[in-house]
């Protein structure tokens, strides 16, 4: 039996009142489809089919690269109505199994689990006992504990509120009896919808045996409507992605202050301070440390790298033993070789630093390359920019800048260079001299006096 994948996503979402479709909406940085259609991948070879309609063109531009079949819901009449569009896609041989949108956390193992062990020809549907029933649909079952029907919450009444065992939207079901079950579906109920959830009592009716399994965790099976149940998630979830690095060695001083947005890969005894966020592709070697309040967006670290206090770090290669930070800025662009020292308030942008260099205190470097071994004093500007281009500034290996120079790119410093402090520098500078751009005018008074403030008389 094969199984095809249909993602309903047709729903507008209106209890998140957002501009943005409900399953665009994100969790750990990924847009809640996209986890359900790599558990649709990963359950099935076929490409999965999304039932799509409300802002259609938004949702099928931000999936434009995933590998999909698409049917268009015109008008969103319910569950139901929207698998009914799929009819005409699907193989009277197959099984399809139904993933909802805003079910992201549904794992592969729960999926696998519900495939193997609903009998061919039966209807498998995935349930779970919540503390908290709330907005679900509620599982009927009769004395000898058969299920009977679904009862959505706006139908149900108080007593059948009280039921803890909920429908989690997920089902699997022949093709060949959807053929018969979806047509058949009336919208005589408080939403005038039609629901799917009505297939099960046809399913009873029919004598077509139902098959239930249960998550392995209930969080799996958490839908989203509205931004609190994408906060609750967000929680569960990063305490998952934390938890996973955890188990592969890393120290995180505390693991519900962190959080992944991205693809994070670590190596041995890296320790993770409070409040960082991890985005993108982030990779991270051996022996580094990050401190309390750090971004890494796209970023990677070789071994032994230290990650001062409230450091950005976007898009950018740091090589073994760097040290950043506190503060420091690293832009897009960005290479450090080994041992380069970034400090408190320098900002990195579209530049390759050499080996053991220095540049340690209120700095901006954009788009330069520097050589090893260099020291670029505190307040060193490079002046990249002349209103319409970019223009590089090239600093040869041994160079010593001092403080508050400007270097007015386009402009090579040679190597070994020393240029005094407060230096504006628009012209090339060569190998090995000093350079100055001023002669120092420095006089002093004698016998000044320094104003004096008018003195106040305490009140008696
Ligand atoms: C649905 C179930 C409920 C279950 C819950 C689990 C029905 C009637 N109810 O309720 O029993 O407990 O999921 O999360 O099925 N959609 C369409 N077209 C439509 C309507 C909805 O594609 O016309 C899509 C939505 O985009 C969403 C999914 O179907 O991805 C579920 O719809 P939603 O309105 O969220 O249903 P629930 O009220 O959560
Ligand atoms: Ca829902």
């Amino acid at each position: 039996m094969t199984i095809q994948t249909v993602i309903l996503a047709a729903g507008q979402g209106k209890r998140m009142h957002s501009s943005l479709p409900k399953i665009l909406h994100r969790l750990a940085g990924k847009p809640l489809i996209e986890y359900v259609l790599d558990a649709a991948h990963a359950v099935s070879s076929l490409p999965p089919i999304i039932v799509y309609g409300h802002q259609g063109d938004v949702i099928r531009s931000a999936l434009a690269s995933k590998k999909a079949r698409w049917v268009k819901q015109s008008e969103q009449l319910g569950t139901g109505h929207a698998v009914l569009q799929t009819l005409p896609e699907l193989n009277d041989a197959d099984a399809v199994l139904v993933l909802s949108g805003d079910v992201p956390l549904i794992s592969v193992n729960t999926l696998d689990k519900l495939i193997s062990s609903t009998p061919k020809n039966a209807l498998g549907m995935l349930t779970a006992n919540l503390a908290n029933p709330a907005g679900y649909g509620r599982i009927k079952r009769d004395k000898k504990k058969k299920i009977t029907h679904i009862i959505e919450e706006k139908d149900a009444t108080v007593k059948e509120r009280a039921i803890t065992e909920i429908n989690t939207g997920i089902y699997l079901v022949p093709v060949k009896r959807l053929r018969k079950w979806l047509p058949a579906l009336k919208n005589k109920n408080a939403q005038k919808e039609y629901y799917l959830t009505d297939i099960i009592a046809q399913a009873v009716k029919d004598k077509v045996a139902i098959h239930s399994v249960q998550p392995e965790q209930v969080e799996e099976i958490y839908g989203i409507n509205d931004k609190l149940q994408l906060a609750q998630l967000e929680r569960f979830h990063q305490r998952q992605l934390a938890e996973t690095l955890m188990r592969q060695g890393v120290t995180l001083l505390d693991p519900a202050r962190l959080d992944i947005r991205g693809d994070v890969q670590v190596g041995r005894d890296v320790v993770i301070d409070v409040n960082v966020i991890l985005e993108g592709r982030v990779r991270i070697g051996n022996n580094c440390s990050i401190g309390p309040h750090a971004i890494l967006r796209d970023v990677e670290l070789g071994d032994s790298v230290e990650v001062k206090a409230n450091s950005i770090i976007e898009n950018a290669v740091i090589s073994a033993a760097c040290v950043i930070g506190p503060f420091a800025r690293i832009r897009p662009g960005t290479v450090l070789a080994r041992e380069v020292h970034i400090g408190n308030f320098v900002e990195i942008k579209n530049s390759e630093i050499g080996s053991s260099t220095k540049i340690n205190h209120l700095s901006y470097i954009g788009d330069a390359d520097i050589g090893q071994q260099v020291n670029i004093g505190a307040g060193t500007i490079t002046c990249n920019y002349d209103g319409a281009n970019k223009h590089r500034t090239v600093i040869g290996d041994h160079v010593h800048i001092g403080s508050d120079t400007q270097l007015i790119a386009p402009v090579t410093v040679g190597k070994a260079a020393t240029i005094g402090a407060g230096s504006t520098v628009a012209k090339n500078v060569p190998a090995g001299e000093l350079t100055l751009t001023h002669t120092l005018h420095q006089r002093s008074t004698k016998n000044w006096q320094r104003p004096k403030k008018p003195v106040k008389l305490e009140k008696t």
